[in-house]
């Protein structure tokens, strides 16, 4: 494993992030805290999960939280991990009402505090926006909690660019902590986004990248591995039992980008899986992939990406049609 600063803070997070949205839902209890145990094996100290995670299942509230909270109590090592979680999101039985209020931010980091079984979260997400809440009144509140020592850094999920700067500029004015970490999905492959179900998800686009590529701001990108696209499994003959992957991923760039990333992996004795990750990681600003393992052997195959070094040569290679994200 390797790790590395996030901008503008002193955490020193493990380069690939676990991702836990299925924990307590797909993924049963005992399979999450083995797939856990397998991360910090690999070195793994970066955590990712949200309020939200799992209130799909019926009668289910923070079920991959309450598990994490569950797994840091008995292993006792919550000083040795990096803990981001999100709240804000709408609630799961009324996805189109914004919950972005004051109120609503404190009222979820308290949830959270509670059923991760700690006082601190090291990096707090805003999981969805609400821009008809002003960029002034989120920010103060971001920054009374980072004061009463209930959070260490912020970060901001599916805002959009114009709104991402806003806060930032009325932070660097104001003497407050800004976003340190931005979250969007974001990989190698295209997304049609025509046929995104959430419409409220936002993407990397070529201004973002930019504005990565300017400020150093952190990218911590979830679905790195574009639900395993380039994973091997899946080719243009072969349409997957998941129609959401065809629905999402299949078009011609990204079968363009599949040959190269098999083209460089079989060069370099790596699976494509791996080349997918190292192409985020081995771009000029920090990048943090999340992970959606599902299984300790995709796990182990993720984590090793990040002694893959590629040049920019060959980044740019495997981005066939660069701006298109
Ligand atoms: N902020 C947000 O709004 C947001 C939204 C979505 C996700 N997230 C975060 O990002 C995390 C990851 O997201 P994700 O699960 O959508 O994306 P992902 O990591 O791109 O996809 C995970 C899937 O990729 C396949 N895969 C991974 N490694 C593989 C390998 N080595 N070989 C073959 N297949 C492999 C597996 O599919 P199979 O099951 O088919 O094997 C696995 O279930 C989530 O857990 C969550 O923490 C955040």
């Amino acid at each position: 494993m390797k790790y590395n600063l996030i901008t503008n803070t002193d955490l020193n997070p493990s380069i690939i992030c676990l991702g836990t949205a299925n924990f307590g839902s797909t993924i049963d209890a005992a399979s999450s805290f083995a797939l856990m145990d397998a991360f910090v094996d690999c070195g793994g100290t970066f955590i990712d999960t949200a309020n939200i995670y799992g209130d799909w299942e019926p009668g289910a509230k923070s079920p991959s939280e309450k598990l994490i909270g569950q797994w840091l109590q008995n292993k006792k090592n919550r000083k040795d991990l990096i803990i981001a979680t999100k709240g804000a999101h709408p609630a799961w039985e009324a996805l189109n009402i914004p919950r972005l209020s004051s109120y609503d931010i404190v009222h979820d980091l308290n949830e959270s505090l509670t059923h991760l079984q700690t006082d601190y979260i090291d990096l707090y997400w805003l999981h969805r926006d609400d821009v008809h809440v002003p960029v002034s009144e989120i920010m103060l509140t971001l920054n009374e909690q980072i004061k009463l020592g209930k959070i260490r850094a912020i970060g901001c999920s599916n805002w959009s660019l114009e709104r991402l700067q806003e806060a930032q500029q009325f932070a660097a004015e104001h003497g407050l902590m800004g976003f340190v970490g931005n979250q969007v999905q974001w990989s190698l492959a295209k997304v049609n986004v025509e046929n995104m179900g959430d419409k409220t998800m936002i993407g990397m686009d070529k201004e973002m990248y930019h504005y990565h590529q300017q400020t150093s701001l952190a990218s911590i990108p979830y679905t790195s591995q574009a639900n395993g696209f380039f994973s091997g499994k899946y080719s243009k003959e072969i349409v997957p039992a998941k129609i959401q992957l065809q629905e999402l991923y299949y078009n011609d760039i990204n079968f363009a980008r599949m040959a190269r990333v098999n083209e460089i992996a079989e060069s370099i004795n790596r699976s494509a899986s791996e080349i997918v990750l190292a192409y985020l990681i081995n771009q000029s600003f920090p990048v943090f992939p999340i992970v959606g393992s599902r299984t300790i052997e995709q796990l182990e195959q993720s984590v090793t990406a990040v002694d893959i070094k590629l040049d920019e040569a060959m980044l740019s290679y495997l981005a066939v049609d660069k701006d298109e994200f």
